[in-house]
C-alpha cells in the first residue's frame, strides 16, 4: 500500500503542484508545451513498388516531428524493385527520423503453398502475424508512446492525420480510408464467427453521414495504438497468445480479437478526410490488375481532392498506364477559360489514362 501510494503522489507531484496528501504547494520546473508523443511506425511492403512512390511521399509530409518519429519496415518475398524504392528512399530521408529501421530480404520471392501475389495460404497469415508481433513487441521495447501499424498501399493525404488521431485520446483509432468503392478500413459488424457482417450503419460513416469517431468491432490497414495504455499490454496479432482463440487464422481478426478480449474498444474516425486506401486484390489477381486498381483510385481521388501526389526522387517509379484504345478517331473538351480549375482536374485525368484530347475554349452564351 505505501508503495502504491508513493507512486500515486509522485505522479501527482508531477502533474500537479499541489501535493493533495498533505496540500503544500511543490516547486516545480516543469513548463509547458511537452514534446511530442514518441511513435514507431511500422510497415509491410510487399509488391508495391507501384504504391511506394506516393506512400512514401504522404509520410513523408506528416505534419509530424520527424524526430519523434521511428520508422520500421519489413519486406520480403517481391517479384518487383518494391526494395529497390525503399532503400532509395531511405537513403535520403534517414537522417531526418529519429531512426529508420528495414528488414530487407532481397532473396525471397515466394511464401511456401502460394499459388499467386494475391492468394493467402495460412502460411502467408503466419508470416504476417509474426512481423506484425515483432513491430509491437519492438516498440513495447523501445517505451515508444505509440506505434501505427500502417499499409503500404495507404495513402495519408491529410498531412495532420497522426497529429488528430493522437489528440482523439483513444487507445485504438484508425482514419477512415476511402477507396474507389465501397471498401473500406473497417467493419460495422462482425458473425459470432469472427468474419464481416453487412450493416446499415458502414455505409453511413463510409458517406459521412455521421461524422465523429465510432466504436467498431474492426479497423486495419492503418491503426494507432497508444502503448502508455495498460489496457494495451495484451493486444496481439499471435493467435497464440489468445487463451482459447477460435476463429480464423488471420491477423487482423487476431488483433480484433485480442482488443475486444482486453476490454479495448476499437474507433474509426471519418471527422474529415484523412486518405485513402487501395481494394485488395481477389485471389488470382495478377499484380498489373493492381495498377488498374491505382489507376481508378488516382481518378476517384483527383476528382475528390486533386491528383495524387509523390516526390521526384521516386519518379522512375510512378507507372506510367498503357494507353487506352479508344475507337473513335478525335477526342474533345470544351471548357470555360473562367474554369481553370476543372480544367486541370480534366487535364490530370487524361495524363492517367493516356488520352490524347483537344481542348476547345468555350463560349461564354452571357
Ligand atoms: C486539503 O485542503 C482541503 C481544502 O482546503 C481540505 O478539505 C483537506 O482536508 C486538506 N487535506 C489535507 C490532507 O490536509
Ligand atoms: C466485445 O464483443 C462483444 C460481442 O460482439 C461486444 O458486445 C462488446 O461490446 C465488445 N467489447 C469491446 C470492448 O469492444
Amino acid at each position: 500500500m505505501a508503495v502504491v501510494r508513493s507512486v500515486v503522489t509522485f505522479i501527482l507531484i508531477l502533474f500537479n503542484p499541489i501535493n493533495v496528501f498533505t496540500n503544500e504547494t511543490i516547486e516545480t520546473d516543469l513548463q509547458m508545451p511537452f514534446k511530442f508523443n514518441t511513435v514507431l511506425i511500422s510497415i509491410l511492403v510487399r509488391n508495391k513498388e507501384h504504391t511506394l512512390p506516393y506512400f512514401l511521399t504522404y509520410l513523408e509530409r506528416l505534419d509530424y516531428p520527424k524526430d519523434r518519429i521511428a520508422l520500421l519496415f519489413f519486406s520480403d518475398h517481391n517479384i518487383d524493385r518494391s526494395i529497390e524504392v525503399l532503400k532509395k528512399w531511405i537513403t535520403v530521408n534517414i537522417k531526418n527520423y529519429h531512426s529508420i529501421e528495414s528488414v530487407l530480404d532481397e532473396e525471397s520471392t515466394r511464401i511456401p503453398g502460394e499459388e499467386g501475389v494475391a492468394h493467402w495460404p495460412r502460411e502467408r497469415y503466419s508470416h504476417i502475424m509474426d512481423l506484425r508481433e515483432e513491430a509491437i513487441s519492438l516498440a513495447r521495447h523501445k517505451w515508444a508512446d505509440y506505434i501505427w501499424v500502417l499499409d503500404a498501399d495507404v495513402f495519408i493525404t491529410n498531412p495532420n492525420t497522426l497529429h488528430k488521431l493522437m489528440l482523439k485520446r483513444k487507445i485504438i483509432t484508425a482514419p477512415m480510408l476511402r477507396s474507389d468503392g465501397l471498401y473500406s478500413n473497417f467493419w460495422c459488424g462482425m458473425t459470432p464467427e469472427f468474419y464481416y457482417r453487412r450493416t446499415e450503419e458502414y455505409s453511413q460513416i463510409l458517406g459521412r453521414k455521421k461524422k465523429g469517431c465510432f466504436s467498431v468491432p474492426m479497423v486495419h490497414s492503418a491503426v494507432l495504438i497508444d502503448l502508455r495504455a495498460v489496457m494495451s499490454d495484451d493486444l496481439t496479432y499471435n493467435p497464440e497468445n489468445l487463451h482459447e482463440y477460435s476463429g480464423p487464422h488471420d491477423d487482423i481478426i487476431t488483433f480484433a480479437r485480442s482488443a475486444n478480449i482486453s476490454g479495448v474498444n476499437m474507433f474509426v474516425c471519418n471527422d474529415e478526410t484523412y486518405g485513402y486506401v487501395m481494394v485488395p486484390m481477389e485471389k488470382d489477381d495478377r499484380l498489373n490488375y493492381d495498377l488498374l486498381q491505382l489507376k481508378n483510385l488516382k481518378l476517384e481521388v483527383l476528382v475528390e481532392s486533386g491528383p495524387l501526389e509523390y516526390n521526384v526522387l521516386l519518379q522512375e517509379y510512378v507507372s506510367i498506364p498503357e494507353e487506352d484504345l479508344i475507337p473513335v478517331d478525335e477526342t474533345f473538351m470544351i471548357n470555360l477559360l473562367r474554369r481553370p480549375d476543372r480544367r486541370k482536374r480534366m487535364e490530370a485525368s487524361f495524363a492517367e489514362l493516356r488520352l490524347d484530347v483537344t481542348i476547345v475554349n468555350a463560349v461564354d452564351g452571357q
